[in-house]
């Protein structure tokens, strides 16, 4: 399994069509016990903002490939005491076979990729989340059978979710259709290249969330005020109060609509506990589809077998 052996996932859009959907078809077989990969590496994991399931099933999933993981926490290291980036990469370039890195700046994340070899991963920017929109687009594969066609509705804020969904989304055929609150659209940038990227199917901004979610197939939401914004959260809510996915905006999607959301959530802001734990909420697999998705992202840039 080598189709992406020693390159570098930074973006969504470093993939392309054909990759992903490679890539989410090895994470079925991976999960269904069809197939078994090995490979004796060494994984790093660089972060420098808190994470439960990114570094639990990263770690997991290197693990049962037969695999090493470090824990690279920037408090015990050099890096958190100000060693410059383009000295640290250059070093662990000759110790780690792939490194997983979640940080800040997507600049900061570039620069390591141009010092360091090895692949390097995006476990988190503020700008993109790349591995979670990987689980999120098995996670409706699993439910819907295909993904081209179907419609997947963000609600929130244009985060670092979003902009990974509306690039994913585009990539692979589906409709993509983000509500935000006035001032907090998603990167300009970012809807571009979704545009350039979709061949067809509809890459849709809009500040009305009646409008994004009605006859949808998929509802996502995420927090309100992501890692390194905590002080703006309090005064968000009531801005983003019209977006919060609840029972009453549940009922104009599809019937047969299911509900992601990336975690950790926010219950009674972003999403109601209703709605979190209804009959429709594909959160728990989507969550577990983190580590499937994973493995066979680091078995297919390592060259396992
Ligand atoms: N969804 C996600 O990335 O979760 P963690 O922050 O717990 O890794
Ligand atoms: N947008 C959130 C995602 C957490 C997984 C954040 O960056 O904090």
């Amino acid at each position: 399994m080598e189709a992406l052996k020693g390159r570098d996932v930074l973006s969504l859009a470093d993939l392309n069509t054909t990759e992903i959907q490679d890539l989410l078809d090895l994470a079925a077989k991976l999960k269904g016990g069809e197939i078994n990969l090995r490979c004796n590496k060494v994984l790093g994991l660089l972060f420098y903002k808190a994470s439960t399931r990114t570094r639990v099933s990263f770690s997991v999933a290197m693990y049962q490939l037969g695999g090493q993981v470090i824990d690279l926490n920037p408090d015990t290291t050099q890096v958190g005491r100000g060693e410059p980036l383009v000295d640290t990469a250059r070093v662990l370039d000759r110790y780690l076979d792939i490194l997983a890195i979640r940080t800040f700046d997507q600049q900061e994340l570039e620069l390591f990729a141009n010092y360091a070899q090895i692949p390097i991963i995006n476990a988190l920017t503020d700008l993109e989340h790349p591995c979670q929109i990987l689980a999120d687009l098995l996670t409706v594969q699993e439910n819907f059978g295909s993904l081209a066609g179907t419609t997947l509705t963000y609600l929130g804020d244009g985060n670092n979710v979003a902009h990974s969904l509306m690039l994913g989304s585009a990539l692979m055929g589906m409709n993509v259709r983000i509500a935000t609150p006035s001032g907090y659209e998603p990167n300009p940038d970012i809807v571009e290249k979704a545009k350039a990227i979709a061949k067809g199917s509809e890459v849709i901004v809009t500040n009305d969330p009646i409008i994004a979610v009605k006859g949808s197939n998929v509802l996502y939401t995420d927090v309100w005020a992501s890692m390194g914004q905590e002080s703006l959260a309090e005064g968000r809510i009531p801005i983003f109060q019209p977006y919060q996915l609840n029972e009453e905006l549940l009922s104009i999607a599809d019937p047969n609509a299911i509900v992601l959301h990336c975690l950790p959530a926010h219950r009674g802001e972003e999403i109601t506990d209703g709605v979190m734990e209804g009959g429709q909420s594909r959160i728990w697999d989507q969550a577990e589809n983190r580590m499937h998705a994973q493995k066979a992202l680091l078995a297919s840039v390592l060259g396992a077998n």
